[in-house]
C-alpha cells in the first residue's frame, strides 16, 4: 500500500543445514530449516508491530532478514519503496542507516572496553553524519534523552559500570541516534529485571511518539506485545497464523494457537479466560506438517486440517489462517479437551 513504511511480501528464508565438508561441496544438505516460510505484512509510519510465537517459530529469523544480516531465499522486502535486496552502493547504505537493531543481550551487543558515550556515538561516525565533537555533542543529549543523567558522567563508563536497564537504555540510544524510520527490537526486555520491562518499553513507545520511529518488537511474550504494539503477528512454525490489531486478537482471538498463547499468559488480561489446551511441543522447521502446520496440536483439529494448507480469512480487521476457527467469544468459552 502506498505510505507503509515496510512492505514484506513472501519472505522465505531457509537454512541447509550439512554433515559433512562434501555435502557441503556437493551442495547436498542433509535437511533445510525452513525458519521463516511464506511471511507477509506491512507496517505502517508510527506503527508498532509485535511478533509473537514461542521459541523456534521464526521471529529473530525475519528481524533478521529485515536487518539484512540473513539472506532470504524467495520473496521481497520493500523499505520505503526500495527493494532491500536490489539496492546498491550509496542507495543501499542510505537505507540501512535507517533500520536500527535492539538485541535481547545489551552486554553482548556492546563493546566491554570502550565507554558507553562512545559508543552511542559511534554509529554517526561509521555512517559519516557527523564530525567526533559533533557525534559527542549528539551521544550527551541522547544519553539525556534515553534517561542516563547526568550524561557527562555516564558518557565515560564502561558496560560492567552499568546495571542490565541500563546498558539496554545504552543499546536503545545507540539504535536512536542515526534517527532511524523503522527499530527491529529482538526480545529487548527479556534479560531486563521485570521491575524495570515497563520503563524500557516505554523508552520505545517515546521513540515513536517523539521521533515518529516505526517498531518491529519481537518477543515470545504477547502481555509484553501489549503495552506498546499497535498490531500483532502471531508466528508458528515460519508462518503467521494470525495478524490483526493486538486488542482485539488477543481478547477476541480466532487462531486456536493464539488462543493457546493467550490463554498461557496469566497476567494478558483481568478476566481470566480458561485455559485452551494444546499438546506437545513446537514441530520441526524441517519437516513441517502437512495441511495447517498446528494441526498436531490443535484441540480444533478436523481431519481436512492434515491436508489443507489454510487459506487466509478475515472478519473485524483481522486475518487468520484456519479452516475451523473460533467464533466471536469463543476464548471464553473454553473447549472440550
Ligand atoms: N543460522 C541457522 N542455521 C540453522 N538453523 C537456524 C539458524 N537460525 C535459526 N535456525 C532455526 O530456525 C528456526 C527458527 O529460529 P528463530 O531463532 O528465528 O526462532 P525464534 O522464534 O526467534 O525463537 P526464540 O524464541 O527461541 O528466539 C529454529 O528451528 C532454529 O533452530
Ligand atoms: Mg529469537
Amino acid at each position: 500500500m502506498a505510505g507503509d513504511l515496510l512492505v514484506v511480501e513472501d519472505l522465505r528464508v531457509y537454512f541447509p543445514l550439512y554433515r559433512s565438508l562434501l555435502e557441503r561441496l556437493l551442495g547436498r544438505p542433509y535437511k533445510i530449516v525452513r525458519a521463516v516460510d511464506g511471511v507477509s505484512f506491512t507496517l505502517g509510519r508510527r506503527e508498532v508491530l509485535a511478533v509473537v510465537g514461542e521459541s523456534g517459530s521464526g521471529k529473530t529469523t525475519l528481524g533478521k532478514a529485515i536487518l539484512g544480516l540473513v539472506k532470504p531465499v524467495s520473496g521481497r522486502i520493500l523499505f520505503d519503496g526500495v527493494d532491500l535486496a536490489r539496492a546498491k552502493g550509496g542507495e543501499a547504505r542510505r537505507v540501512r542507516r535507517r533500520i536500527s537493531a535492539v538485541f535481547q543481550d545489551p552486554y553482548k551487543s556492546l563493546d566491554p572496553l570502550m565507554p558507553v558515550g562512545e559508543q552511542v556515538a559511534e554509529p554517526l561516525l561509521i555512517h559519516r553524519m557527523a564530525g567526533r565533537s559533533e557525534a559527542r555533542r549528539m551521544a550527551m543529549e541522547m544519553l539525556e534523552k534515553v534517561g542516563l543523567t547526568p550524561a557527562s558522567e555516564f558518557y565515560w563508563r564502561r558496560p560492567h559500570q552499568l546495571s542490565g536497564g541500563q546498558r539496554q537504555r545504552v543499546a536503545i540510544a545507540r539504535a536512536l541516534i542515526t534517527q532511524p524510520d523503522l527499530i527491529v527490537a529482538d526480545e529487548p526486555v527479556s534479560m531486563i529485571d521485570v521491575s524495570l520491562r515497563a520503563s524500557i518499553l516505554e523508552l520505545l513507545e517515546s521513540a515513536r511518539r517523539e521521533l515518529g520511529v516505526s517498531v518491529i518488537l519481537i518477543t515470545h511474550d504477547i502481555a509484553t506485545a501489549r503495552v506498546i504494539a499497535d498490531t500483532v503477528a502471531v508466528m508458528y512454525l515460519g508462518r503467521i497464523v494470525e495478524y490483526g490489531p493486538i486488542d482485539a486478537v488477543v481478547e477476541d482471538p480466532r487462531h486456536p494457537y493464539t488462543a493457546a498463547l493467550v490463554t498461557s499468559t496469566p497476567s494478558i488480561s483481568r478476566r481470566r479466560p480458561p485455559r485452551f489446551p494444546v499438546k506437545g511441543e513446537i514441530g520441526d522447521p524441517a519437516n513441517p506438517p502437512p495441511g495447517c502446520r498446528f494441526h498436531p496440536r490443535c484441540p480444533l483439529a478436523l481431519e481436512e486440517c492434515r491436508r489443507v494448507e489454510p487459506p487466509s480469512a478475515s472478519d473485524s480487521g483481522r486475518t487468520y489462517w484456519c479452516l475451523n476457527p473460533l467464533g466471536p467469544g469463543g476464548l471464553w468459552r473454553g473447549v472440550e479437551a
